[in-house]
């Protein structure tokens, strides 16, 4: 699969470590990320960018893998960190990022979170409504500091993805249309306490096509010239051999290009990759529990599911999986299925395995995005650890819940 390879006994290998000694040291499911592959993500990141536009930024859109240690390793990378909520910048804050550089999102920030960013000193919060600009007056009043802020703005553009992830088409809860942002920006403009940096434009997730992100930009130049452009996240990744989404060069060549035409020459760019920066980059370890045949399918079902991985159930997102500690090759198209309780929890519909037995280790590529971030409970399964792996050494960098860990709220 994507990101992996094999090793001469024909078990599959990633960053430089095989996964039956993964199994081994830290049971199934686990949710492995190779660091190597993130940092150079990040570097391709940081560095086209840089190359195309040198006075511009990428943040870490820290929702797709929010603990520490990732946060922890793409702050060290020079990005900054994309916070939503209350709970991201604390995360953010204890993995050492940089206050300065946190951009401090969400669509019903209340004053508690809000008060948290200022005192912080995040560099950013992005203002989503006019509540959030009365909230940041209300904190500011009576101190001597001064916030920067942006105005994330609805474009009116909806890009070909899931509905439950386009957030810039007409009528999306996030950010303010056109007229509403006009107004934002004056009443900012006006202020005393919140320092009017720029705008904010985010379409949504999972986007294989350049022209929504292009579109994107012209519809935050129409609003005006400003010091800082932030054009939100949104690359799709390959989840499937199927899929084909830009590289991340394509996507810089397509955002600097517009920008070049219709931004201030100096003006700063801010991007919010997320998913695109650690989905290729994890992998989820699993071990067959049963294979049943019958009724038209081989159930292949294994001791994880929807409680590590609702992309399937929500957004029905497609996986490909492969046996993972023998060599295989083609092989009978199986369902594979997790332990929950409900038949939406299917990792992979139509994957074929070849010869598929109980005990096999089963990797499904490219986990490394928005899974451990959606991780639950349900059934009262224990959320499975994450584990780093790089140049053919591995580290948990979260462990996984004990049955101790799901009653540690209940109260007597
Ligand atoms: N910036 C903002 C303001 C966002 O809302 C998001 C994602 C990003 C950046 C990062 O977008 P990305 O590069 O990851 O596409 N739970 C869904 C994904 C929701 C994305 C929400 N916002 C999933 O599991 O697929």
């Amino acid at each position: 699969p994507p990101g992996t390879t094999r090793d001469g006994s024909g078990g599959l290998v990633i960053g430089g470590v095989p996964v039956v000694e993964l199994a081994e040291s830290y049971g199934t499911p686990a949710l492995i990320l190779d660091e190597g592959s993130v940092r150079a993500r990040a570097r391709r990141y940081a560095d086209g960018l840089a190359a195309r536009r040198p006075n511009s930024r990428v943040v870490f859109a820290s929702k797709a893998f929010p603990c520490t240690a990732v946060i922890r390793l793409l702050a060290e990378e020079g990005l900054g960190i994309d916070v939503a909520g209350g709970g991201e910048l604390t995360l953010a804050l204890a993995a050492g990022a940089d206050p300065a550089g946190l951009v401090v999102h969400g669509n019903a920030k209340t004053e508690e979170e809000l008060r948290l960013a200022v005192e912080a000193g995040a560099g950013t919060v992005v203002v989503d409504n006019f509540d959030d600009i009365d909230r940041l007056e209300k904190i500011l009043a009576g101190t001597a500091a001064e916030q920067g802020v942006l105005v994330r703005v609805t474009p009116g553009i909806r890009p070909d993805t899931h509905e439950a992830v386009s957030t810039g088409q007409t009528g999306s809860k996030f950010g303010l249309p056109l007229p509403q942002a006009r107004e934002a920006i004056a009443r900012l403009r006006g202020s005393d306490r919140l320092r009017l940096d720029g705008v904010h434009v985010h379409v949504g997730s999972q986007i294989l096509d350049l022209a929504p992100f292009a579109q994107a930009v012209e519809a935050v130049a129409e609003l005006g010239e400003f010091a800082v452009y932030d054009l939100g996240g949104g690359l799709g990744s390959r989840y499937t051999y199927a899929d084909r989404p830009p590289t991340v060069e394509a996507y810089l060549d397509a955002i600097t290009d517009v920008a070049r035409h219709l931004l201030p020459a100096d003006a700063r760019i801010l991007i919010e990759p997320g998913r695109s920066m650690v989905a290729e980059s994890g992998v989820s370890l699993y071990r067959v529990v049963s294979v049943k045949r019958g009724a038209g399918h081989t159930f292949v079902a294994v001791d994880g599911g929807m409680g590590d991985n609702l992309e399937v159930s929500l957004y029905q997102q497609r996986f490909e999986a492969a046996v993972a500690d023998r060599p295989t090759g083609g092989g009978e198209v199986c369902r594979l299925v997790g332990r929950h309780c409900e038949s939406g929890d299917t990792l992979s519909a139509d994957v074929p395995l070849a010869d598929p037995r109980v005990g096999d280790l089963i990797a499904v590529p490219v986990t490394g995005a928005y899974t451990y971030a959606l991780s639950n409970n349900y059934n009262g399964a224990r959320r499975p650890p994450v584990v780093f792996v790089r140049d053919g050494a591995h580290r948990a960098v979260v462990r996984r819940e004990t049955y101790a860990d799901l009653m540690r709220r209940d109260l007597p």
